[in-house]
């Protein structure tokens, strides 16, 4: 029945069953592939019609819908509706910006194409993040995902940091612990970050599709790059790139003291990427700048916001600054005031008005309230 939910291990997993009709993922998913393939007349079957190397086209004729604003507004109101109630309800969340297709082929593991065993966790996800995956055509037998319950997920997750196992070695254990996941046409199964899973070769004749999305709750901790603003969004904010203004003078600005974004990666190197960013984006900055090494509060910065002729200023990221917060704002106020652009291409985020300015605010301040 639409709107069910059953738990499974300790609640930490659970089958949740959806309206078909309003959102019919086989039709749309086949619609879209009949674009690029018109000869498909099944999802199951796109492996009798074209080679494995080409499923990163595939791949990339789904991305590129799936940011689009019409695949981002389906996704939001089926989160809304199917997970977010039944992982942070009645709290603040934010959603992963991409979602993400799997198809498994028939025999997989021959071509090299093959997802090992993971956690989210391991793969960088923060605690506060929950999954649906929604299996697109039937999964069943080994065509699914596999996953393990939480108690032995736990137990494997300790032994692998303990004992340094490879990833051979907890392949073979989660294998050997593991159930296929079981899902009918109109189900998806929500899951948490700890659950180890992945794949085993598919041996049934057909592809089986899928795709995942994640919700970020609100007071998570962030502590790698899987951000609010890149790699999630706020409901009703769909991936977009910004048309920058090549007409201004623009200049590329690194805060290399600002470590806990850039790490220990050197300057110059972040800057290239900066760099190739504004060119992709058909701009040409005259000139690059970096932040003094002994300084706390971006004193280059603010020099090149009110005392140069730079009309347009691109940062890596909106975390990408060594100062406090409040002296952030203050400086990115002064670039407000003066017209300066300021470009953010981790965000991909052009703070040219104060509306942009109160997103990066909302922004901050959703991270800030786990860490
Ligand atoms: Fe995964």
């Amino acid at each position: 029945m639409v709107g069910t939910i059953q738990y499974q291990d300790d609640n930490t997993q659970a089958r949740v069953e959806y309206d078909t009709q309003e959102f019919p993922f086989y039709d749309m998913f086949l619609d879209h592939l009949q674009k690029k393939h018109p000869n498909v007349k099944r999802l199951e079957d796109i492996h009798k019609h074209i080679e494995m190397s080409e499923f990163v086209d595939v791949r990339h004729h789904f991305f590129k819908w799936m940011v689009s604003k019409e695949y981002s507004q389906i996704a939001e109101t089926y989160v809304a509706k199917h997970l977010a109630p039944h992982v942070c309800p009645n709290q603040e969340y934010m959603l992963q910006a991409i979602p993400m297709l799997r198809m498994v082929p028939p025999n997989q593991l021959k071509s090299g194409y093959f997802l090992m065993f993971h956690t989210g966790t391991i793969t960088g996800y923060p605690e506060g993040v929950d999954t649906i995956w929604t299996p697109i055509t039937r999964a069943y037998d080994s065509n699914t995902m596999h996953m393990v319950n939480r108690a032995d997920s736990d137990r494997i997750s300790k032994l692998v940091n303990a004992e340094q196992w490879s990833v051979k070695r907890w392949q073979k254990e989660c294998e050997d612990l593991c159930f296929p996941v079981t899902i009918e046409k109109g189900q998806a199964w929500l899951f948490k970050q700890y659950h180890w899973h992945g794949n085993v070769n598919n041996e049934t004749d057909i592809t089986r599709w899928s795709w995942d999305m994640r919700t970020l709750k609100q007071g998570s901790i962030i502590d790698n790059n899987r951000r609010p603003g890149s790699y999630f969004r706020f409901p009703n904010d769909h991936h977009e790139t910004p048309a920058l203004d090549p007409k201004r003078k623009w200049s590329v600005y690194v805060d290399q003291t600002a470590e806990e974004w850039c790490g220990t990666i050197p300057h110059y190197i972040v800057r290239e990427w900066v760099w190739t960013k504004l060119q992709k984006m058909g701009v040409t900055p005259t000139s690059w700048n970096n932040e003094h090494f002994t300084t706390t509060w971006n004193p280059n910065l603010e020099h090149h916001i009110c005392h140069s002729d730079i009309k347009g200023l691109a940062l890596p990221s909106i975390y990408s600054l060594r100062s406090e917060i409040t002296r952030k704002f203050e400086m990115f106020k002064m670039a407000l005031e003066r017209d300066v652009h300021l470009y953010f291409p981790a965000e991909e985020i052009l703070m040219d008005s104060q509306s942009k300015l109160d997103k990066i605010q909302r922004i901050l301040e959703f991270t800030n309230s786990g860490n």
